[in-house]
């Protein structure tokens, strides 16, 4: 009999019968040794309008706000923004929060999971504890494309041990003025870079999205973010298809080319055109041009963003969908636009084949993942948050992304014993200002925010113990008895908008006298710049004997300690050009003007140092 049967199937199959059969005693779409393509069109002449408005619907999940809202609002998908995270905010309070989520969409009549997304931008940094990489420009700086896929790797087996099946990353934007709020989310002014380290999303989905520990990756923001007038974040984007094509696009082709499962649509317009409306840039560019056929989602509340007005209208609604996104991130008023949606729908405006279309996007990626299957945290992979391994790889990637600039009279590296070390600066024992924003917490903020080494603990581990290490954050104390003196300073952490700094791009008046008492001591000082971007220090840098640029490191300071002590002779390169001043700015290579560090500039120490 079973014979029989299986021949039946196997003709079916063959003749791609579109009547959903019966496998064994369920459902065709919950058969998993059907090709995907079947299951997502059995499931699909299975779904009610409303199943597939749910969906393309990805809520916030404090917007959830009772038991069972999950599997009576039918939602495709949850996310956790920038500081949605659980209390306490471990691993197990994580992966018992998603199981939670996950088993209420299980609940649903077809029992469709959801998928859950996060922005693990630099490592799982929304849990307390996980390994916190260099933000991108410090990756850039290292130019090892297969350093950051295996980045991709270790932040997705973190990602995984929470439940969490999708991450919103990488960011392929591209920095054009470094007076951009999110210049540090960048690899760099160049598409080059970004294009080299589209590697990551090769770590983050693994040899296949169903592999153990393989996560969703996604290319944000398409397109051209980093493109706005005066770095204006969300802001205008006015520059030819000429342009747009050879800065912005090359990124988002080379991750489509690797198969990325989702593309994010940027807040920014596109000569006057807000990008969530951008129909011919989304339809006929990325979905055709590209041939991307994931998910393109909307940022968060960014179709409100269409008419430049406050909230949503029906009118965004079907602009947003018809311009070619699959599913929109709304994080509270998920119920207000699945019924609008809905009317949209039923008035004409927005067709079936488009709602149909989505959903076989979504439903494919849910089926690729093998979330039918294993729709609960794999806690297998708990043990690599914050492991020993993953600390030992973000580490070098500290190293690799410190950019040694300066390095006058040989001040560096350090000697590690018989050296008096006065250490200054507000970012020496900082982890928060060391890791920057997206650090527990959208924002991120100054302080002991998670676990980690700090960089002056990592100067204190170096040392030998017949040296000395002083510290004072303002540097009271130092004096001629000193041998050398290294000030840790720059910007305290931001994200987004909130980091556009238009008004100019020095550093802060706290850097400035902690530096003038170290300058009048007369004791040589290394600087150590810890900034998500280059700061206007022209005017300060003929009173440094070195600089090295460390943009936002994470976790690992120990990293520093090894570039300033001589442990890694340092590699790192420019990923931007560094301003003589703000009013150069937007400055990239090639455009005619002279910084103060030109695009990949970085020095080595000389041997036998
Ligand atoms: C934010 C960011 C985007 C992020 C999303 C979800 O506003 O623009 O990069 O993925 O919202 O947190």
């Amino acid at each position: 009999m079973r014979r029989f049967t299986l021949g039946i199937l196997t003709a079916a199959l063959m003749l791609g019968a579109h009547t959903p059969a019966l496998a064994g005693n369920g459902p065709a779409y919950r058969d998993a040794w059907r090709p995907v393509k079947f299951r997502v069109a059995d499931l699909l002449s299975r779904m009610t309008l409303d199943e597939k408005i749910g969906q393309m619907t990805q809520a916030e999940r404090l917007g959830i706000k009772a038991p069972g809202d999950v599997t009576k609002g039918m939602l495709g998908s949850l996310l956790s923004g920038g500081s949605s995270q659980p209390t306490p905010n471990n691993a197990i309070t994580w992966a018992d929060m998603y199981d939670g989520f996950q088993k209420e969409a299980l609940a649903t009549r077809l029992g469709i999971p959801l998928i859950y997304g996060v922005d693990a931008v630099h490592g799982h940094n929304g849990l307390y504890g996980a390994t916190v990489f260099p933000h991108n420009i410090g990756l850039g700086a290292t130019r090892d494309a297969s350093l950051v896929m295996k980045i991709g790797r270790a932040t997705a087996e973190e990602v995984s041990g929470t439940g969490i099946d999708w991450n919103f990353a990488p960011c392929l934007c591209i920095a054009r003025d470094d007076r951009w709020g999110r210049t540090y989310e960048s690899f760099g002014e160049v598409p080059e870079i970004a294009s080299a380290m589209t590697t990551v999303i090769d770590g983050m989905q693994g040899r296949s999205l169903s592999a153990p520990g393989s996560v969703l990756a996604t290319a944000k923001h398409y397109i051209g973010d980093g493109g706005t007038t005066g770095g204006d974040d969300q802001g205008e984007t006015d520059i030819s298809e000429a342009e747009l094509r050879a800065v912005h696009l090359p990124p988002f082709r080379e991750a489509v080319r690797r198969g990325v499962g989702s593309v994010m649509i940027s807040y920014s317009s596109w000569n006057g055109l807000k990008m969530h409306a951008g129909s011919y840039l989304i339809n006929d560019v990325l979905k055709g041009e590209l041939g991307f056929s994931g998910i393109v989602i909307s940022d968060y509340n960014g179709i409100d963003q269409i008419d430049r007005q406050p909230g949503f209208t029906p009118a965004e609604v079907t602009a947003s969908i018809n311009a070619g996104i699959d599913m929109v991130m709304v994080p509270f008023e998920y119920q207000k636009f699945t019924d609008t949606l809905k009317a949209e729908v039923l008035a004409g405006r927005v067709t079936r084949a488009r709602i149909d279309d989505a959903n076989r996007r979504i439903l494919t990626k849910k089926f690729e993942l093998g979330l039918f299957e294993r729709p609960l945290t794999d806690r297998r992979f708990l043990k690599t948050i914050g492991s020993d391994e993953h600390r030992a790889l973000a580490r070098q990637a500290v190293r690799e992304s410190q950019v040694l600039l300066k390095n006058e009279n040989r001040v560096l590296p350090l000697d590690k014993s018989r050296n008096r070390i006065f250490v200054a600066g507000k970012s020496a024992d900082d982890i928060g200002n060391q890791s920057g924003g997206w650090t527990v917490g959208w924002q991120g903020k100054s302080g002991p925010v998670t676990e980690g080494t700090t960089i002056l603990q990592g100067i204190r581990h170096t040392a030998k113990p017949s040296s000395t290490v002083t510290f004072d954050k303002d540097a009271n104390g130092i004096d001629k008895s000193y041998d050398v003196a290294v000030a840790v300073v720059g910007e305290t952490p931001y994200a987004e908008g909130r980091g556009d700094r238009p008004e100019g791009m020095g550093l802060d008046a706290e850097d400035l006298a902690t530096l003038k008492r170290l300058h009048d001591s007369g004791v040589p000082t290394v600087v150590v710049l810890v900034s998500g971007r280059p700061l206007d220090i022209a005017g300060q840098l003929p009173e440094w004997d070195g600089l090295i640029a460390s943009w936002l490191p994470g976790s690992e300071g120990q990293g520093v300690a090894d570039v300033l002590f001589g442990d890694y002779n340092p590699t790192g390169k420019l990923p931007v050009t560094w301003m003589r001043s703000a009013d150069q700015q937007p400055i990239n290579v090639g455009d005619g003007k002279s910084g103060l560090f030109p695009f990949g500039f970085g020095l080595r120490y000389r041997h036998g140092w």
